[in-house]
């Protein structure tokens, strides 16, 4: 018999955990109160006004007419948050019109992207998800939440937690990779971080879980392409980032930009009523992308700014991000009736609730004197672990990695060997480059004066430099070993590619350095995305895939280059081999006719290429070696309702101790909706001294092997299952368990 759960998310999950029920009634029904209240003493206007975000950045005489003409607004109560003010001080003297000249007095809440740090600037997330690390995912977002605070923020437009199979979108860089599961980990331990046990605390960081929804599904990868996908997908792939998320208490979420089955997410009832207001509780508020509910008109949805206002906010919008449309029509709508105002009422209370718990009522200023708290040593040296943390070891070819002994003659090229820029990634609003140790720094700070290095930047990303690969051809003939440094500074919004093969100048310079040098060749890929990196491949010795990986990016190359640092992490996306191939994931459905090798007869594949990543989601290597043995599954038959222990011995056999990832995959064989060839329901990383070998469990559970059958609910179908424990999705001890009638 077909068992269906239902998974009701209380509604509690907004405020402290660590309070007991009884305080938590208490203090929810206090705060409802309190709004309540300061609802009753609304006007029309003032309510629309809550619901209105400006963005105030610039300087000079534009700046100082933009800001005047936001201050008469904010003293008539129409304006309830800003994006983009930069600066505590001038937070503050913002902040204080809205607190002492408005009517009501009601702060204003100040939001501002800090994605991935703010001055101390952490590896992009889809580099951070690669360390499956969620320790460290909370500390860096704790970090940022504390820098951030001090530097006059209340709102971060993060975690971005947009899952995507196609990295030709360059918000790829931005999220966490291809997987649910590792995403709503991600999502959680990013949101744990950012707000902290007590939202209301001075260093917690409002958190926004974005881009609602499905954005990363856009079509052919182009950035604000329409989305088109079934409910199946969006619940199984999409959603569940944002369930974990809400569970760890975000306070807010973003609709986005994109379309979804030919209704604009910044207009779409169906996942922003009832899913996300109704089936997942959410009692905070939802912010529109940067005009997108105006956009809707670009869509063809909407006639004009007033019709955008209406479906925006009847759809569940609640706060109109920078267009304008809610303050110009929205008391209109409501006095034509075409707005109940309950609807309106709910939007308003939403971000009463959110600006009650962060605490602005009591303290609407932020203390301008922690400017010590930002980038100190300690953060640094934090950064750096996580940084070492998303470094992936791809190749290493006759164990050249760790360069043990120092060689005598180090060359070193590249367009990203000196670069500053780029490993700031794709958003660093507060980063700066000077902060940022190069490649080209963190070899000479490890290496000092024990070896020469000899540099040469051999072509620009994405251009020939005259004479260029002849120079660095020169220096690598004469060295021990070349450090090749290739990437690209495309990334992020608006960064689609068509083409993802590195630049033909950076293709020609390691293909001539490796036909003119006999030196091992170790190339280090500084980018944002998952590419098709085969000539790198062919043509290097090891690669080390580094990411974006923020300010103490060099130092943390080098420390795994030179062996301080024994690389531990793995992709979080698959590498394909050919553009042709994507979307190209792991946890793929079977086919009717799946590929046979050596079988002759027709099967879904390419005729010119293989079905086969050039890396799969979950590979990385290490300097030493794991062995797995004894998988246990225990019982091996049971009902859905039970719970079933899956353990396996892991053992570190080579030279080195070290850190590995476990993960462990099941398949579903048989059930009434197909089911993925494998799903990542579980991973735990262990650190192992060489020769010492530990036994890890897992436990699955009916919420780990159902699936989503008619709505939001999990069903556990009998039958049999398979199970994987193993170091990536395609390699592991494999098992097998029943679920019973
Ligand atoms: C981006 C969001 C961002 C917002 C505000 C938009 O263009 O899509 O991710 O939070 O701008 O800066």
């Amino acid at each position: 018999m077909k068992k269906i759960l239902f998974f009701v998310i209380s509604s509690i999950i907004i405020l402290n955990f660590s309070l007991s029920e009884t305080q938590l009634n208490k203090k929810q029904s206090s705060v409802e109160k309190r709004i309540n209240k300061i609802l009753s003493k609304m006007t029309l206007e003032e309510k629309v006004g809550q619901l209105v975000q400006f963005s105030l950045s610039g300087s000079g005489k534009e700046y100082k007419e933009k800001k005047e003409k936001y201050l008469t607004l904010i003293r008539k109560g129409l304006i309830g948050s800003f994006i983009n003010v930069k600066g505590v001080k001038e937070r503050n003297s913002i902040q204080k019109v809205a607190v002492a000249e408005s009517r009501l007095g009601i702060p204003l809440i100040f939001g501002i992207d800090v994605i991935h740090g703010y001055r101390t600037i952490f590896p992009i997330p889809l580099a951070q998800a690669a360390s499956w690390d969620l320790e460290l995912v909370k500390k860096s977002a704790r970090i940022a939440a504390i820098e951030a605070t001090a530097g006059g923020i209340d709102w971060t437009f993060a975690p971005m937690i947009d899952i995507t199979r196609d990295p030709r979108w360059g918000r790829i860089a931005e999220g966490y990779g291809e997987d649910p599961f590792l995403a709503s980990r991600m999502s959680f331990a990013a949101v744990k971080g950012f707000q902290d046990e007590d939202i209301s605390s001075p260093t917690s960081l409002v958190a926004c879980l974005k881009h609602y929804v499905a954005y990363g599904a856009a079509i052919g990868g182009r950035d604000y392409n329409s989305v088109d996908i079934s409910e199946k997908t969006l619940r199984e792939i999409y959603l569940p980032p944002y369930e974990a998320g809400i569970k760890a208490g975000a306070l807010t979420v973003m609709s986005a930009f994109n379309s979804i089955n030919g209704i604009p997410a910044s207009a779409n009832s169906f996942t922003l009523r009832k899913i996300l207001k109704n089936e997942f509780s959410f009692k905070g508020f939802v912010v529109s992308d940067w005009e997108s509910i105006k956009e809707t008109i670009n869509h063809g949805f909407s006639k004009n700014e007033k019709d955008a206002a209406l479906k925006g906010l009847i759809a569940g919008v609640d706060m109109d991000m920078v267009s304008g449309v809610y303050l110009k029509y929205l008391p209109k709508l409501v006095r034509e009736g075409k707005i109940d105002e309950k609807i309106l009422n709910d939007s308003v209370k939403r971000v009463l609730r959110v600006k009650i718990l962060k605490g602005l009522f009591e303290n609407p200023y932020k203390n301008e004197k922690r400017a010590d708290e930002i980038l100190t040593n300690e953060k640094r040296n934090f950064e750096r672990k996580v940084a070492q943390r998303s470094i992936i070891l791809l190749k290493n070819k006759n164990n050249v990695l760790p360069l043990k002994k120092f060689p005598e003659k180090i060359a070193v090229i590249g367009p990203l060997a000196k670069d500053k820029k780029t490993p700031l990634g794709c958003w660093s609003l507060y980063g700066r480059s000077e902060d940022v140790i190069s490649a080209f720094e963190g070899i000479k700070n490890k290496v000092k004066n024990r070896a020469k290095i000899f540099y040469s930047k051999g072509s620009e990303i994405r251009g020939f430099i005259k004479g260029g690969i002849e120079e660095a051809v020169k220096i690598s003939k004469n060295a021990d070993i070349v450090l090749l440094f290739l990437g690209d500074n495309i990334s992020g919004e608006d960064a689609s590619l068509a083409h993802l093969k590195l630049p033909e100048p950076q293709l020609k310079l390691i293909r001539e350095i490796s036909k003119n040098t006999r030196s091992p060749i170790i190339t280090i890929i500084i980018d944002g995305r998952p590419r098709p990196i085969n000539s790198i491949i062919k043509y290097s010795d090891a690669v080390l895939l580094a990411w974006y990986l923020g300010i103490e990016s060099g130092n943390a190359i080098a420390d795994v280059l030179f062996g301080d640092y024994n690389p531990s992490a793995k992709l979080p996306v698959t590498i394909p081999r050919a553009i042709g191939q994507i979307p190209i994931y792991y946890n793929h459905e079977n086919t009717g006719r799946p590929l046979i090798k050596n079988k002759p007869g027709n099967f879904s594949r390419y005729r010119d290429e293989s079905n086969e990543p050039l890396f799969p989601f979950g590979f990385g290597l290490s300097y030493t070696k794991f062995s797995y043995s004894n998988l246990k599954i225990s019982p091996e038959k049971a009902h859905s309702n039970g719970k079933i222990k899956v353990s396996v011995k892991v053992k570190n056999t080579g030279n080195y101790d070290g850190e590995e990832i476990v993960e462990l995959y099941i398949r579903d064989l048989v059930s009434s909706i197909i089911r993925p060839v494998k799903e990542l329901k579980g991973f735990r990383k262990i650190k192992l001294k060489a020769g010492e070998s530990r036994v890890i469990s897992f436990i699955l559970d009916e919420k780990l092997l159902g699936f989503h059958y008619k709505g939001n609910n999990i069903t556990v179908e009998p039958g049999k299952f398979k199970v994987w424990v193993g170091p990536n999705s395609q390699e592991g001890l494999e098992g097998e368990f029943t679920i019973l009638e």
